[in-house]
């Protein structure tokens, strides 16, 4: 019967068999089988995909599928050099089994390559799916490079988005932008290694995706609704507070209304516009499209000639929300917020002016800032109102972690970020934002300025008032 087995099937398999005996290669299998016998152990949490700890996942989700391909790649690599080494295939010797389906050891060991090939397949591909699946996580991007992306992580934690991936907004859907992000990552992480990446990471982001891919996967302009209530609370010296109520007019990218986004994102709406500088904020040509009708408007002193040289980009859901995710405050919207949500209680006599002009220091470390703050809140009340002090001290002390917690969410003296490095262009109160455009000074050549309007956003239903009216009469106060 051997003899009636295919020369060629013989003459394939002997090399094979004799070449793998070789150091490299058994490396190779030791790799392969240790991983497997890991993954075994570790099924569960393979199948729950979630990790301890960051560092954990790197080494169940990175390091473990690389140990498991590596030791696939030097079984191969290992017969190959022991053949250059041998300088060719050699003869088939009579020491070497009878290679036959009836020579029992032989069949025993084919039955053992397949059967282990099939689980080395099942084993690749989970890992695989594992690795890649923990790339995409919040957990690696977030956390791997604590220091770098602590800034980012921080306000993500801290915004609407909290629950979306980074990838979902970083990378979308697709096989391409997969690919670039992965080649621009190892860039990235080249970068962290050699310890030569900016700080503050630049913005805006030079390769993100364009935010129409992404954005309106789960937000889209068709949908966009009417107007939408806003109550902003302030705090003055005294603890007292002042109410700001805005109807903004949010507008539909479809019929659903004029507004916000109808003028901009809207159906058949096109806006182009110059800017002088790479944060987009000096802003000198707009170009309004809509149904293939066009409109300029020029800044004040804008030269042609100047914005004939300058970059041109188009207006999206960027152009105002640049800051979904990541969205940094200031330290009074900041103290507003804390005081509103009581962790900082606002009738303690000038917390808020004492606190801001802590905020407002230089701290060169997280650390020296995490002794320092709350040390000078409570300071503050120790020695200029002993009293106050002496009679809330729980409110102080409360007061003096809510401090630190504004200043650790905002400011990250390892990035070089402080209050204000990052621009917000929504709204116009803390950065120029609509007002680029907007600011009544950029008109076209019939004399008609991009609308200022107070009332062309928003309807500003009361302003700065200690009880609006409006309030009472719709039952919200
Ligand atoms: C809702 C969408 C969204 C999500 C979710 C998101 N990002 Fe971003 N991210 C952005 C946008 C938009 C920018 C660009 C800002 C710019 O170019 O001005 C950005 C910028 C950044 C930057 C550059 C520095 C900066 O502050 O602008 C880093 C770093 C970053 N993101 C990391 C992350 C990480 C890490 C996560 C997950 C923990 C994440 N992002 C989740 C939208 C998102
Ligand atoms: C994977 C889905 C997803 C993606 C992608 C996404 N978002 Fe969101 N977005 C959400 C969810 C969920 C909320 C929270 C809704 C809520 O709180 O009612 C939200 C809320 C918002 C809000 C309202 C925030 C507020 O204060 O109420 C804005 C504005 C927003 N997203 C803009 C963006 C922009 C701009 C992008 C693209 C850079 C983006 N989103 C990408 C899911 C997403
Ligand atoms: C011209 C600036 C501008 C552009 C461009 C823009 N938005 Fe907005 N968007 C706003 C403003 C302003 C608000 C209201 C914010 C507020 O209520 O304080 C808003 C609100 C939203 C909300 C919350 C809606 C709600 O009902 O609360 C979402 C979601 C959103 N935008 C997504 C997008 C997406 C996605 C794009 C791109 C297709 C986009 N926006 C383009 C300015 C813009
Ligand atoms: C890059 C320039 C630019 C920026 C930035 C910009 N807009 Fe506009 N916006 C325009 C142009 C151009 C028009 C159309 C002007 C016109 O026809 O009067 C417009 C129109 C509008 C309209 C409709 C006005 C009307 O008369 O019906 C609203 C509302 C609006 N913008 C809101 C905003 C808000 C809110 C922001 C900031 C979050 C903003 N815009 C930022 C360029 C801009
Ligand atoms: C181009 C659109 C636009 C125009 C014109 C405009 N605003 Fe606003 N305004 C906004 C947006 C967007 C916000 C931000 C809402 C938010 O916080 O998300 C805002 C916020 C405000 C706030 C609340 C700030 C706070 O934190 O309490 C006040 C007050 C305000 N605007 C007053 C005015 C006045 C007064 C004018 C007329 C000079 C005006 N706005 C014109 C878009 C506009």
């Amino acid at each position: 019967m051997a003899n009636q087995q295919p020369a060629s099937w013989r003459e394939r398999l002997y090399p094979i068999i004799f070449l793998s005996n070789n150091l490299i290669s058994r490396i190779g299998v030791v790799l392969v089988t240790a991983a497997a016998i890991f993954w075994v152990f570790l099924l569960p949490t393979y199948l729950q995909g979630e990790a301890a700890s960051a560092y954990l996942g790197i080494l169940l989700f990175l390091a473990l599928p690389s140990g498991f391909f590596l030791g696939l790649a030097l079984i191969p690599i290992g017969i190959v050099l022991y053949r250059r080494r041998l300088g060719g295939t050699p003869a088939l010797t009579s020491e070497f089994p009878v290679l036959s389906w009836s020579n029992p050891s032989l069949r025993r060991l084919i039955i053992f390559i397949g059967v282990v090939t099939f689980a080395n397949m099942l084993i690749g591909a989970n890992l695989t799916y594992r690795a890649t699946a923990y790339m995409e996580s919040v957990q690696f991007c977030g956390l791997t490079c604590h220091t770098v992306m602590k800034p980012e992580y921080t306000a993500y934690q801290n915004s609407p988005h909290s629950r979306v991936e980074c990838v979902k907004c970083h990378i979308g859907a697709g096989a391409s932008w997969f690919v670039r992000s992965k080649l621009s990552g190892l860039g990235q992480v080249v970068a962290v290694a050699l310890n030569n990446y900016e700080r503050p990471i630049p913005v805006p982001v030079a390769n993100l995706r364009p935010a129409r891919e992404t954005c309106e996967d789960c937000h889209w302009p068709d949908k966009f609704g009417g107007d939408r209530l806003r109550v902003l609370t302030h705090f003055d010296d005294e603890g007292k507070t002042t109410k700001s109520v805005l109807l903004m007019h949010i507008g539909g990218g479809g019929a659903r209304g004029v507004g916000i986004h109808t003028a901009h994102v809207g159906k058949g709406v096109r806006i182009r516009y110059a800017h002088s500088d790479n944060e987009r904020q000096n802003i000198p040509w707009v170009e309004y499209g809509r149904n293939g009708e066009k409109r300029d408007f020029f800044a004040a002193k804008a030269r042609k000639e100047d914005i004939a040289k300058m970059d041109v980009r188009e207006m999206d859901c960027m152009d105002c929300h640049n800051r979904p995710s990541h969205s940094f405050e200031t330290p009074e919207g900041a103290l507003d917020r804390m005081m509103a949500a009581g962790a900082i209680a606002p009738d303690l006599p000038q917390i808020r002016k004492a606190a801001l002009e802590i905020l407002k220091k230089n701290y060169t470390s997280t650390a020296q800032a995490e002794s320092e703050i709350p040390a000078a809140v409570e300071r503050f009340y120790k020695e200029k109102s002993a009293d106050v002090y002496s009679k809330r001290q729980a409110a102080v002390q409360s007061a003096a972690k809510g401090v630190l917690a504004i200043w650790s969410r905002n400011v990250f003296p390892e990035m070089k970020i402080n209050w204000g490095t990052y621009i917000n262009n929504i709204g116009h109160n803390d950065f120029p934002g609509c007002f680029r455009c907007h600011d009544g000074e950029h008109k076209s050549a019939d004399g008609k300025a991009v609308e200022q309007d107070c009332n062309t956003c928003h309807s500003l239903l009361a302003m700065d008032e200690a009880s609006p009216k409006i309030l009472t009469e719709l039952g919200v106060d």
